[in-house]
């Protein structure tokens, strides 16, 4: 039997909560499968600060680049919200993402038929429904470029400062996603104003000749954060900056009824031959640790469960078992089973625990 080494780093808040379902339908898919998942628990962010006094602790990055993929549940909290910026949990997360170099942060938005009365949008703006996917660059840009504060410390920077190197491999990235969809690109940035903007431009213009099949427009930030509520079915693939990136996925999956339903997936470089096929990637729902319902049993796993579909797809190339995955959800949603998160009307919430176990119940069949 394959096997497939997963690092998992539960992290703070509802994170924990949340990748014991995913575990618990990765070992479901793994027995109809047959394929052997084995897991190596990590520390990272807040819980680390706690046992460790650093958000890092000293070879975690190692031990996940060890595994073929990092499932995340999330890190943050108000408790360390007033430590300095280097020792925040926040930072376990930037450095995971740079020093694993997952470059291309994927985030499909989906307004599922099942949750279409928790969509806040008008029906008639939601009349077929939206398939989107935000390709957001991840290591670069603003949460990556010098900062400080100026002598008297009533000044402070932060430099967006992008690479055409950055900007090419990130776009081939959207390129090639848009190419598995409807093919169609949309480059949000703002190149009426920043320069880093206008290289994304320049540098599109030497790639996009690569991908004759893809059509290509180009949205300024605040004009696509309008259109997103207006029409988001007319988008397919969007490639953006980090920051850009940040907030129009929060965006996106409010527009799908709830941020807890929300997967993603962060890749680095294709992978090459010597890899068995296998592309490292960090996997994590962008939910964040949600303090407020920590520990109540009543977080959405959905969106975590279904970061695990995107591992099994794009980490191991278990295509079968992904859709496996995602089928399972579905199957779930249909039969009218809600978190509170999605729950509408008279319809009795159920607990995180309670979700999750229904869907490795419905992947068992
Ligand atoms: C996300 C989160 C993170 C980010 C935070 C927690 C640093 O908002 O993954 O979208 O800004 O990237
Ligand atoms: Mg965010």
């Amino acid at each position: 039997m394959d096997e497939y080494r997963i690092a998992l780093i539960p992290g703070d808040g509802i994170g924990p909560e949340v990748i014991a379902p995913a575990v618990e339908v990765l070992a479901a898919a793994g027995k109809k499968f047959r394929r052997r998942f084995t897991f190596t628990m990590l520390e990272a962010g807040g819980a680390a600060i706690e046992r460790y006094g650093l958000p890092l602790p000293e070879g975690t990055v190692e031990a996940a680049a060890e595994c073929g993929a990092l499932l995340l549940g999330a890190v943050g909290g108000p408790q360390w919200d007033n430590l300095p910026g280097s020792g925040r949990p926040e930072r376990a997360l930037l450095d995971l993402r740079k020093e694993l170099g997952v470059f291309a942060n994927l985030r499909p938005a989906v307004l599922r038929p099942q949750l279409r009365d928790v969509c806040p949008l008008k029906k008639e703006l939601v009349q077929d429904g939206f398939d989107l996917l935000i390709v957001r660059e991840l290591t670069g840009g603003l949460y990556f470029g010098d900062r400080g504060r100026g002598a008297d410390g009533r000044s402070a920077f932060d430099m967006e400062s992008y690479s055409a190197v950055e900007i090419e491999r990130v776009l081939r990235a959207g390129y090639e996603a848009a190419l598995r969809r409807r093919k169609k690109l949309t480059l949000v940035d703002k190149a009426n104003v920043l320069e880093t903007s206008r290289l994304w431009r320049e540098v599109n213009g030497e790639v996009m000749g690569d991908y004759p099949g893809v059509a290509v427009d180009f949205l300024y930030v605040d004009n696509a954060a309008m259109q997103l509520v207006r029409a988001p079915g007319k988008f397919d693939v969007i490639v953006t900056s980090n920051l850009f990136g940040d907030i129009l996925s929060d965006e996106a999956s409010a527009l799908t009824g709830s941020i807890g339903m929300l997967p993603s997936a962060s890749l680095g470089a294709a992978p090459g031959a010597s890899s068995g096929g296998q592309r490292f990637g960090i996997y994590e729902p962008i939910h964040g640790s949600a303090p407020d319902i920590a520990g109540k049993d009543m977080a959405n796993p959905l969106g975590a469960i279904l970061s695990a579909a995107l591992m099994l797809r794009y980490s191991f190339g278990l295509e079968e078992e992904a859709l496996a995955v995602e089928a399972a959800v579905t199957a779930v949603l249909e039969a009218g089973l809600r978190t509170a998160d999605i729950a509408r009307g008279s319809t009795k919430p159920a607990g995180t625990r309670k979700m999750g176990a229904a869907v490795a119940e419905a992947l068992a069949g």
